[in-house]
């Protein structure tokens, strides 16, 4: 696939990052992601996960390797106001004096006029997107008075409010309770369906094969990368975060080598564990 593939949503080539001090967080990373596909990306803290978020984001740059995003560059696709970005929860400063609605009118900036006031239409955004994470009745709230699950649910809205072609999420779903999550994931199956590609970083293993197509396992290299079906097997889990997946394999209770299925939900058919 060349760099100029346009029907790639998103195409890493070879790239590496890194920060002022040494570290390198992503080392020779290369994926291509197609439109409308859910990628799950998993690894160990300090894998290199949200640093991959902010590659995307334009914040980090690239020291060697390509980025491009529907066959653009970063910026010409930030400009468009293209990508959402979730960040991980420790990246936001919750104590910013801002109401729940205004956040999620965040989103909207890309596509205001050249006053930045908000028209009717934006507002309309707003509702409807704070309406499908069942935030609509906390609008006027200020945001540093939610709880965890709850100010997800309205970073989500934002995202959804900017009708971004990619959307990056990182943990969304850590710390937030199990409908939350199942709420959550409708939501991100049917923009999904809606040609929206979506990057999930996430540390919730199980539910993963319930949504992800393609499955991103990253140890500042990249550990494997593909269909879930043929990427989340318990080698590559037991590759990406060593022991400890042999542990969880233990406790539920799965034989490893006889049973590994039961870390997935699908079929050991579907999943070839
Ligand atoms: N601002 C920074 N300055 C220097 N090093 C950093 C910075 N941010 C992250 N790193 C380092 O880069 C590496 C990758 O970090 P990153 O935050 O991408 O990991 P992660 O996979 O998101 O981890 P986690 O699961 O804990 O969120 C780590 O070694 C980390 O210490
Ligand atoms: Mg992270």
């Amino acid at each position: 696939m060349t760099a100029s593939n346009k029907s790639l949503a998103v195409d890493l080539q070879q790239v590496s990052v890194g920060y002022g001090n040494g570290v390198t967080a992503l080392d020779d990373v290369s994926a291509q992601l197609p439109s409308g596909a859910i990628c799950a990306v998993l690894g160990a803290n300090g894998g290199g996960k949200s640093t991959l978020c902010k590659a995307l984001m334009g914040i980090q740059r690239p020291q060697q390797g390509s980025i491009r995003l529907f066959g653009g560059s970063v910026n010409r696709m930030l400009k468009r106001n293209t990508i959402a970005y979730v960040p991980q929860s420790d990246d936001i400063d919750w104590d910013f004096p801002v109401s729940v609605q205004d956040v999620v009118m965040m989103g909207r900036q890309g596509q205001m006029n050249w006053l930045r006031l908000p028209s009717r239409e934006d507002k309309r955004h707003v509702a409807h997107s704070l309406e499908r994470v069942g935030m609509l009745a906390f609008a006027k709230r200020q945001i540093g008075e939610l709880s965890g699950g709850q100010k997800k649910r309205v970073f989500i809205a934002r995202a959804l409010a900017q009708q971004a072609r990619l959307m990056l999420l990182d943990e969304p779903f850590t710390g937030v309770d199990m409908t939350t999550e199942s709420d959550m994931l409708d939501i991100l199956r049917a923009e999904r369906d809606a040609g929206t590609t979506i990057l999930v970083v996430t540390h919730n293993l199980s539910s993963v094969p319930d949504y992800s197509d393609q499955v991103l396992m990253l140890n500042r290299r990249v550990i494997a990368f593909g269909p879930t079906a043929q990427t989340f097997t318990a080698d590559n889990l037991a590759n990406t975060f060593g022991g400890v997946v042999n542990e969880l394999l233990k406790v539920t209770g799965a034989a490893q080598h006889e049973d590994r299925g039961a870390l997935a939900r699908p079929t050991q058919a579907e999943y070839p564990l």
